[in-house]
């Protein structure tokens, strides 16, 4: 029996509670499907940041690069400010790990309905491609003038030509899996140096992959086209921020943020991938117990099948998907009175019982 050593970092808020569910989801599917999944857990999160005034221990990094995957909870509570509690884990732990992509894949499951009136799952299959090391996420910049009326700030982007190529080039490779097409998101009209060379990789790429359709959307066009004309939609290819704001768009418009799974992916497997839902610790419902743990249930899904258990990562996502078609266990983001706890049992005897 193949056993896998991964990390869990249940983090804060609501990411505990999706975490414990997960986890049971996959301990069940990997039972059924001949592997074991071996977990440490690790407390990195804003309480130990509380206890000790620091997210992580020096070696923090270091203490998970030998692990064969990593399924993260959430980072960030009130009481910490997040650029401190993002900075000193989520984002460090990205970047060590050369996970240069986050893919976000978002669809309409069945026995879920969409905000946007008619639309069937069908036209609702998406791939958001999210570059996830540089671009508009950078220390570099600063404070200036403090307390004088002329105060300003400055915040430099980095985007690098391997950095935009390798991400590129990732969307062109997932869109040739599915006969699909890619969309790269910018925004060279407003942004005059970093999105035009973005812009000239991203048709120095395309040309790599003339069986490939493509085409360039301002993001704020794009924004409206996710709302209006989903349908047109395949492999979205963005930048940092980019793909951050599209993809919580993109869960919006699939059944909410409680159902959007997210890979940090390091393509080349020199360092663990991490899986983690697209959500938050969600500080307005922690504590309740009534998060919907679909989405780091599917997280963990994803984690499977990099792990190569594809099996086991379909009968996770058949047991979502019945489940939710069921519609009898719902947490309140969708429309029940279930509790976390309860959608996640009811998928993991969905799994044992298929
Ligand atoms: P959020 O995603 O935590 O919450 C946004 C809204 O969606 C809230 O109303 C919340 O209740 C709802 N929601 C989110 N997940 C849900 C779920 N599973 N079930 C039901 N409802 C759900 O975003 P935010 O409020 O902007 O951020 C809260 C904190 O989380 C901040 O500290 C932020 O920096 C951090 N954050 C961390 C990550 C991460 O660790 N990957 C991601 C996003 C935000
Ligand atoms: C995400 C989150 C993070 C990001 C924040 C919390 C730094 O929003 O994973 O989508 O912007 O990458
Ligand atoms: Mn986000």
């Amino acid at each position: 029996m193949t056993a896998y050593e991964i990390a869990a970092i249940p983090g804060d808020g609501i990411g505990v509670d999706v975490t414990a569910q997960a986890r049971k989801v996959l301990d069940t599917a990997a039972g059924e499907h001949g592997c074991q999944l071996k977990w440490t857990e690790f407390d990195y999160s804003c309480r130990r940041y509380a206890e000790t005034g620091a997210m992580m221990p020096e070696d923090g990094v270091d203490r998970l690069s030998s692990f064969d995957s990593i399924l993260l909870g959430a980072v960030g509570f009130p009481g910490v400010a997040d650029h401190v509690s993002l900075w000193g884990l989520l984002i460090p732990l990205r970047r060590a790990f050369g996970q240069y992509v986050n893919l976000r894949p978002v669809r309409l499951l069945p026995g879920t309905t969409s905000v946007l009136a008619g639309r069937t799952g069908d036209e609702l299959d998406m791939l958001i491609v999210r570059e996830n090391s540089e671009g508009e996420y950078s220390t570099l910049g600063g404070r200036h003038n403090q307390g004088m009326p002329d105060e300003f700030a400055l915040q430099e982007s980095v985007f690098t030509r391997i950095g935009v190529q390798r991400i590129v080039r990732y969307a062109f490779e997932l869109a040739r899996t599915r006969g699909g097409r890619v969309c790269s998101a910018t925004k060279s009209n407003g942004i005059i140096h970093t999105m035009p060379f973005w812009d000239e990789i991203f048709a120095e790429v395309a040309n790599e992959y003339p069986d490939v359709a493509s085409e360039q959307c301002h993001i704020d066009a794009l924004a409206a086209r996710m709302v209006q004309h989903p349908d047109r939609l395949d492999v979205v290819v963005a930048s940092n921020l980019f793909g951050d704001i599209l993809s919580d768009l993109a869960a919006a418009v699939t059944g909410g943020l409680g159902m959007a799974p997210s890979g940090n992916i390091n393509p080349e497997r020199t360092h663990p991938s991490m899986f983690e839902a697209v959500h938050g610790s969600a500080p307005d419902i922690a504590g309740q117990g009534i998060a919907n743990p679909v989405a780091q249930v599917l997280a963990g899904a994803m984690m499977l099948e990099q792990l190569g258990e594809s099996e086991a990562a379909s009968a996770v996502r058949s047991a979502v998907e019945l489940v939710l078609a069921e519609g009898t266990v719902a947490t309140p983001d969708l429309g029940g009175k279930a509790t976390t706890e309860e959608l996640g049992s009811a998928i993991a005897e969905a799994v044992s019982s298929h």
